[in-house]
């Protein structure tokens, strides 16, 4: 598929606390879709024995591939500054004269195939400024929507996510945001045009043909985020932050993929990790996996293969093994479940845990060995 071939994601708009929840430590073989690398990094903290990387794009992989390495090499001050969650490494209390830190030289000391490190050495320009997290297309169209609104219509989130308490944060929910104002920008910036112009090139899977969401995205974003800002405190949450202010500002919302302990646990893992360029659909079928991290990719499939996939996994599957899947705006509602079944606590309990809003959680549980 044509989008997805370049370098799409960086960050992950994924919130993989879901993932880590559900994962148990040391499980036997782990699929992973790459995407942005930044879920990938929280499963291999669990430790499984093997864990598959799948994506359709070299792209995706050679950075999922830098950030284990990033993890593995370097200290969590160089890892937080080489990727771009901090601008620079803070220095021993004795060095009197502080200079700027150099992503390149972090860069000389990772562990890569030939390919990765060609890959990122020829575009290195890119991201030796200011590190590799807000560099994907996706996130750069966030950050570019978020600044015209701020600019554009004056509207400063920053008080709202300075409060450290809920009920204070309630307040200035209603002293600051601007309902109105922030509904129309949304009916421009989330219709349908603009995600297929400007991201998903035809392919979103918000299009009124394929959803299957009642609510236009405008209106599902709009009670999703009015959701987020009334129920959960908001500097906590990475996602938000670069949505609304344009990068994480507040580091207790580093996404888990950013937290010491796990930086740590992906340091000592023992995990064999298995990188594989192609199609879901190929590789799923060539071994028993006991737990597989889907992403939305489903969304993106044509619909006998999303209704076949469960029946395609290899027969040695074991019981109890779990699929995660999340959907955005169209959900797998055709899945053929036979032998599975639809986890409904653990989908509600990861719409709970979610600091994104956007997606719907799908948990299927092999009943049958
Ligand atoms: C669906 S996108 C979503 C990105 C994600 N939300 C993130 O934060 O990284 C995840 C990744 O799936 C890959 N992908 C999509 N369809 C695929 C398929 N059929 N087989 C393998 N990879 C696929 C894309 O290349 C992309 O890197």
């Amino acid at each position: 598929m044509a989008y997805f071939e370049k370098l799409n994601y960086t960050l992950s708009n994924e919130d993989t606390r879901v993932e880590y929840a559900l994962l148990p430590p040391g499980a036997k073989r782990v699929f992973a879709i790459a995407g942005s690398g930044a879920r990938v990094l929280p499963l291999i903290a669990r430790n499984p024995e093997e864990l598959e990387i799948v994506d359709l794009s070299r792209a995706q992989l050679d950075l999922c591939e830098l950030r284990v390495a990033a993890a593995r090499a370097l200290s969590y001050p160089e890892f937080l500054f080489f990727l771009g969650y901090r601008g620079g490494i803070a220095a021993p209390a004795e060095v009197e004269t502080d200079v700027s830190d150099d992503r390149m030289a972090l860069f000389q000391r990772l562990e890569l195939s030939p390919s990765c490190r060609e890959f990122w050495l020829s575009c290195a320009a890119q991201w030796q400024p200011r590190g590799f997290i807000l560099l994907g297309k996706w996130e750069s169209h966030f950050q570019a929507l978020g600044k015209l609104f701020r600019q554009g219509f004056r509207m400063n989130f920053r008080p709202i996510f300075e409060a450290q308490s809920l009920e204070e944060q309630q307040a200035l929910y209603r002293k600051h945001w601007k309902p109105t104002l922030f509904r129309n920008f949304l009916r421009m910036a989330a219709s349908e045009l603009v995600f297929n112009k400007f991201l998903y090139h035809g392919h979103f899977s918000g299009a009124s043909a394929v959803k299957t969401e009642s609510r236009p995205p405008w209106k599902f974003l709009d009670d999703e985020f009015r959701r987020l800002f009334t129920t959960k405190l908001v500097r906590k949450n990475y996602f938000l932050q670069v949505l609304f202010l344009g990068g994480i500002h507040f580091e207790e919302g580093l996404p888990l993929e950013a937290r010491p302990e796990i930086v740590e646990a992906v340091r000592a893992s023992r995990t064999r990790l298995v990188t594989t360029q192609g199609n879901l659909l190929e590789v799923l079928p060539t071994k028993p996996f006991d737990f597989l991290s889907l992403s939305d990719t489903i969304s993106y499939l044509p619909e006998d293969a999303a209704t076949e996939l469960l029946q395609k996994l290899h027969p040695a599957t074991p019981a109890g093994s779990r699929a995660v899947i999340r959907s955005f705006l169209r959900a797998p509602t055709q899945l053929r479940q036979d032998g599975w079944e639809l986890d409904t606590q653990e989908c509600r309990k990861a719409f709970e845990r979610d600091g994104t809003g956007v997606y719907r959680f799908f948990i299927y549980r092999k009943t049958a060995g």
